[in-house]
């Protein structure tokens, strides 16, 4: 970007860190460097007794550069050489070759771009990159011209279709194109149920409440027609058949996903009355047959009939151009005050329709359907140089529902730049990170998560072992306004530090990402974990440090409905890209000089970046909201929270005590850098309850709940027992979970004391 941004970069006195200082110290002084080298020489000889009097033989210079090697620390510079080598020209061809065409996992354009990236990777000069298989059950509308349709008709007594109200399955611009899904929200149940159309809202559980109560609409065997968001696509389908309905229509209202009066595609990246969103109604996520192990050859797979996360009823996604005409049609009252959307019709409840189609009913044809499928997760490696045995890891999905320019393969466009920049300074000889650098791109993540959930479970133990950090992208460039993160405690510092030294990408020379996303706060926030992405199962399954980014819009006076205006729509293209969103694709280049950056910082450092004593104020205040919460409640039931309390205390105290350990490390010294560093990776690891029922999602504190009673999800284990029964075996349970959360927050501690306190601290 603009020329010399490093040399501000560097002589600014914004950036202060260890590394920073340490480079300005040992930069360019040969003298220094000398006395450096001779304190070295000096300790290696006495620690082995290779000195001699005459000085260094041959065999011992050997050894010395061997020994210096393995203590050499991070190369601050390399940073200035990833970020100028990072070109936004090339990750607009990435992007513009990736998003050509839909690529929809276990289609055969998918398949083409996992060996595609392996084959890239690999030209890119990576030393090892490899497709890992697994068999998923996949979920699919009719592909192809020739077969049925997915579509929603009026039918009158004896069935017969007027086929001028059928909706339409596809896209105009997509139409014809054999690799381009058609509307369709994955594991629907195949069926062609018929009934009253009757208006629910979004479908939520007090929406149908409304109706059976307050409008009194007897809802059993009806169809709902409900508005895309605020509640999951699946749980739409349950919340609907919970009352007795036979089928669910959704659709995006303008209200929802557009902002009022502004034009829509092609003039603008809003939603146009042809696009519908795709999406996956599973009620969790992970490959359905195979819970808990991976979707292997050879792994069990349950019968379908025994998956309890499919919708219940057949659920399809319209057009609002379509659900306009069904809905102006309702009879009925109008809908009460909040229910309308912004189409220009008066909203009505129905059951039924009035006039012409009177006598009508509603037929949904859905021939959506599972099946198995091959789908490949992409894994490449640049070996470490000296801890070829620690990854950081960078991943992001690859597939799309439809071309996915924005979800996902703005992130893939990026990754590919990556590894030609990781590559290259590997390759040329100019430099290798100290510990492994693994570049993953995830199949399947749209079906949920499926990919990256697979491969932890498959690889958990190794990983466990292995695996220091991972860094994912999901929708990678929404916008040009800022950075979006969420991330584990122990990371915020490494990236506050990692985005102040990458440069704005506006105009505005002085300014870096982390300007921009700060937003004039003091510190930016950052957001926790949430299972809406491929970074989950790391955090919750094998407890390793995660983060998320993105580079979003700016969202005021948006609605809250969707992601951005055309998600998960045949108009999430390369037109939107280049025209809306990042025409210079200089946002593109700042998050890849983002990326490239943290995974330079990451893995060439030689004690990882990571904090620990930020898990202090989360557990503090996930105490204090559980006493809050349900304080009353436990101590009813004699339940106390002492142990727990104490658990938290011991780790606050653990914390305080590793700076101690941290400041006494010897960093010539690779065998305590690797102590300290597995101690920092560890203390995350331990938050993990390998017990835990869920079978999944094992974090203490930072899986999500099934259900909630309080305001407070800080302890999900707590939370759940509780909701899942008040008295008798629930409060059993509840004792059980505060034990198995106290007994995880110890280790936890435990994991930061020091290692001779094997059989406790010493306070
Ligand atoms: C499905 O739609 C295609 C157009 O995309 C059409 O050619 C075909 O006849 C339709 N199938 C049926 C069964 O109506
Ligand atoms: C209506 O459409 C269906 C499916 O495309 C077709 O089978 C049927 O013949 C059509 N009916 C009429 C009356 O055109
Ligand atoms: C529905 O009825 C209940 C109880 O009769 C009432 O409290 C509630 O306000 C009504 N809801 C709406 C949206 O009118
Ligand atoms: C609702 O409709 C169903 C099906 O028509 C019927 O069996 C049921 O008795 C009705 N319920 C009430 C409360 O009217
Ligand atoms: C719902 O209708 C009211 C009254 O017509 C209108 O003022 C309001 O803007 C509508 N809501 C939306 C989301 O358009
Ligand atoms: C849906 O697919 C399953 C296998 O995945 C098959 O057993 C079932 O018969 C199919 N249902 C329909 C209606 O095609
Ligand atoms: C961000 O994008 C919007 C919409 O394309 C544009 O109007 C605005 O100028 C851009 N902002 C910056 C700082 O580049
Ligand atoms: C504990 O929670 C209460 C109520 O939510 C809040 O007012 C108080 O500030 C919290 N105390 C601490 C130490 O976080
Ligand atoms: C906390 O540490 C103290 C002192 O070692 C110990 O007595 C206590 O049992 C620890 N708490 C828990 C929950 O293990
Ligand atoms: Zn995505």
């Amino acid at each position: 970007m603009e020329p010399g941004y490093g040399a501000i970069l560097l002589g600014s006195d914004r950036v202060e860190n260890f590394e920073e200082s340490k480079r300005t110290m040992s930069k360019g002084r040969s003298i220094l460097l000398a006395v450096l080298c001779g304190c070295v020489a000096l300790g290696v000889g006495v620690i082995i007794g290779w000195f001699s009097k005459t000085g260094l033989t041959e065999e011992d210079r050997v050894a010395l550069d061997k020994f210096r090697a393995l203590v050499r620390d991070a190369d601050g510079t390399v940073r200035n050489t990833i970020m100028d080598e990072i070109d936004s020209e090339r990750i607009r061809e990435n992007l513009r070759e990736l998003a050509r065409r839909p690529h929809m996992a276990g289609t055969a354009p998918d398949l083409e771009m996992a060996e595609l990236l392996r084959q890239t990777w690999l030209d890119n000069g990576l030393d090892e990159a490899r497709l890992v298989p697994y068999d998923f059950l996949l979920s699919y509308p009719p592909m192809g011209e020739m077969g049925e349709n997915n579509t929603v008709v009026t039918v009158d007594g004896v069935g017969y279709e007027f086929n001028d109200t059928r909706t339409a399955h596809i896209e105009p611009e997509l139409q014809g194109d054999p690799d381009a899904p058609q509307f369709f929200y994955a594991f629907s149940p195949p069926g062609n149920p018929v009934g009253e159309l009757v208006f629910a809202n979004y479908g939520r559980p007090q929406d149908f409440e409304y109706l059976e109560k307050n409008a009194s609409i007897n809802c059993t065997g009806k169809i709902a027609i409900v508005k895309y968001g605020r509640e999951l696509r699946g749980a739409k389908a349950t919340n609907a058949a919970a009352v007795g309905m036979v089928g669910v229509i959704i659709y995006p209202d303008p209200a929802d996903v557009n902002v009022p009066g502004l034009p829509v595609y092609p003039d603008s990246w809003f939603l146009p009355g042809t696009g519908v969103e795709r999406g996956s109604a599973l009620a969790d996520p992970g490959e359905p047959l195979t819970p808990g192990y991976p979707a292997t050859d050879y792994a069990y797979r349950r019968p379908l009939g025994d998956v309890d996360v499919f919708p219940p009823i057949p659920i399809l996604p319209i057009s609002y151009n379509d659900a306009q005409e069904y809905v102006r049609r309702l009879s009925g009252e109008e809908v009460p005050s909040g229910w309308n959307g912004s189409l220009p019709i008066t909203y009505r409840l129905g059951p039924g329709f009035t006039d012409d189609w009177a006598a009508r009913e509603v037929r949904m044809n859905v021939y959506t359907n599972t099946s198995i499928q091959r789908v490949y997760n992409v894994i490449g490696m640049i070996k470490g140089r000296v801890e070829p045995d620690r990854y950081v890891m960078f991943g992001n999905h690859y597939d799309a529902w439809v071309q996915g320019a924005i979800d996902d393969t703005s992130s893939t466009a990026i990754s590919l730049e990556l590894t030609r920049v990781f590559g290259n300074l590997a390759t040329e000889g100019k430099w290798r990170p100290r510990r492994s650098v693994v570049f993953a791109a995830w199949g399947a993540e749209e079906f949920g998560l499926f990919g990256s959930m697979e491969y932890v479970e498959q690889y958990a133990k190794l990983l466990g072992e292995r695996l220091v950090t991972y860094v994912n992208m999901d929708v990678g460039v929404s916008g040009n306004y800022s950075l979006a993160v969420g991330a584990s405690p122990s990371l915020r510092n490494a990236i506050y530090e990692a985005t102040k030294r990458v440069p704005s990408p506006h105009n505005t020379p002085d300014k870096t990402v982390y300007d921009d996303w700060a937003q004039g706060k003091e510190t930016p926030f950052i957001g926790g974990i949430t299972l809406s992405t491929d970074h989950s199962s790391f955090a919750l399954r094998v407890g390793t440090p995660v983060m998320t980014m993105a580079y979003d819009h700016d969202k005021t006076g948006y609605p809250i409905g969707t992601a951005y205006p055309v998600y998960h729509t045949g108009y999430d293209n390369m037109d939107v890209m280049e025209r809306f969103v990042d025409p210079d694709f200089s946002v593109h280049r700042a998050l890849a000089r983002t990326a490239g950056e943290l995974l330079r910082y990451l893995s060439d450092e030689v004690l990882l970046p990571l904090e620990w004593e930020q898990y202090v104020p989360v557990l503090t205040a996930g105490l204090n909201a559980t006493e809050t919460d349900y304080g009353t409640a436990l101590e009813e039931q004699g339940i106390r929270l002492d142990g727990l309390s104490s658990a938290i205390q011991n780790f606050s105290a653990a914390a305080a005590a590793f700076q101690d350990i941290l400041d006494r490390v010897d960093k010539d010294n690779p065998i305590q850098a690797r102590m300290v560093n597995d101690q920092l990776v560890a203390v995350n690891k331990a938050f993990i309850d390998t017990n835990s029922q869920h079978v999944f999602f094992k974090h203490v504190l930072f899986s999500p709940p099934y259900c909630t009673v309080g305001t407070s999800n800080a302890f999900p284990g707590i939370v759940d027992a509780m909701c899942g029964g008040p008295q008798g075996e629930g409060w059993e349970e509840v004792k059980k979970q505060v034990a198995a959360i106290t007994f995880t927050i110890q280790s936890a501690a435990d994991a930061l004391n020091d290692v001779d306190s094997i059989a406790g601290p010493k306070w």
